[in-house]
């Protein structure tokens, strides 16, 4: 498995976003296509990203009915997404059910990774309003675990979690983490943030990087100090 920074493609519209991805012309970024840009530009955006020859992170949180879950895979898979994502929330009947939809006529298949809690989830909300009376470390790890038995590859997570999901599911199980920044890069809204340098000494395989590169005077440039400080032996 090689590390790799993940581009989130968070913009209104498919203009937008393939007029950002034309400022690379040496490399194909692996890109994260989210809610915000799938919702508005449509399936379609998936197939144009994917012919330019970039790979794609379908980032939709699939999170219904067991049979919902297994048709909607179906067809985010045949789109030629390289990585899915659900919620673990959903429980281990629903992630077996996205790991048979998700397997394609001529039987390869995107990776599947699961959302344990949601970074902007805290303790006291998760105990408070879900009624979820663990903290939440347990659960992050608990939700892993299950992801772990219905199949899944690995899990959407911090970057401070990633160490101890590899501690509880092994070393081949996959963590691709948000919530990156330069060391001398603003924050924004995120809180719980490390650098591409820290994500790579924890050992998480994937990092996903919005703003620090989209809103850089040179984005170019930005995800190259990212891969750098991150996917470089
Ligand atoms: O701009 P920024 O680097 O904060 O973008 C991070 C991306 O990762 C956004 O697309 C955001 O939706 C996503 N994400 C996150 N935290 C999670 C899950 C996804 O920031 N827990």
């Amino acid at each position: 498995m090689k590390r790799d920074v993940i581009i989130a493609l968070d913009f209104k519209d498919g203009e937008t976003a393939l007029n950002f991805l034309d400022k690379f012309r040496d490399e194909k970024p692996f890109v994260k296509i989210g809610m915000e840009l799938f919702y508005s530009a449509g399936p379609d955006i998936v197939r144009q990203v994917k012919a330019r020859g970039h790979k794609v992170f379908l980032d939709l949180k699939l999170h219904d009915i067991p049979n919902t879950v297994k048709g909607g895979m179906r067809s985010l898979s045949g789109l030629g997404a390289d990585i899915v994502n659900v919620h673990a929330a959903g429980t281990i009947e629903m992630m077996k059910a996205a790991m048979e939809g998700v397997v394609r006529e001529d039987g390869t298949r995107p990776l599947v990774i699961a959302v344990t809690q949601l970074t902007s989830t805290s303790e006291e909300r998760m105990q408070k309003e879900l009624l979820i009376n663990a903290p939440i470390n347990d659960t992050i790890i608990h939700y892993a675990r299950n992801a772990k038995e219905a199949g899944l590859d690995g899990v959407v997570c911090s970057p401070l979690e990633a160490g101890m999901v590899k501690e509880a599911c092994g070393k081949e199980f996959l963590t691709v983490t948000p919530g990156v920044r330069f060391a001398d890069g603003d924050v924004g809204d995120q809180v719980r943030v490390t650098t591409p340098r820290k994500a790579k000494e924890i050992g998480t395989d994937y990092i996903v990087v919005g703003r620090p590169i989209t809103k850089a005077d040179d984005p170019v440039a930005a995800y190259r100090r990212c891969m750098n400080e991150f996917a470089e032996d």
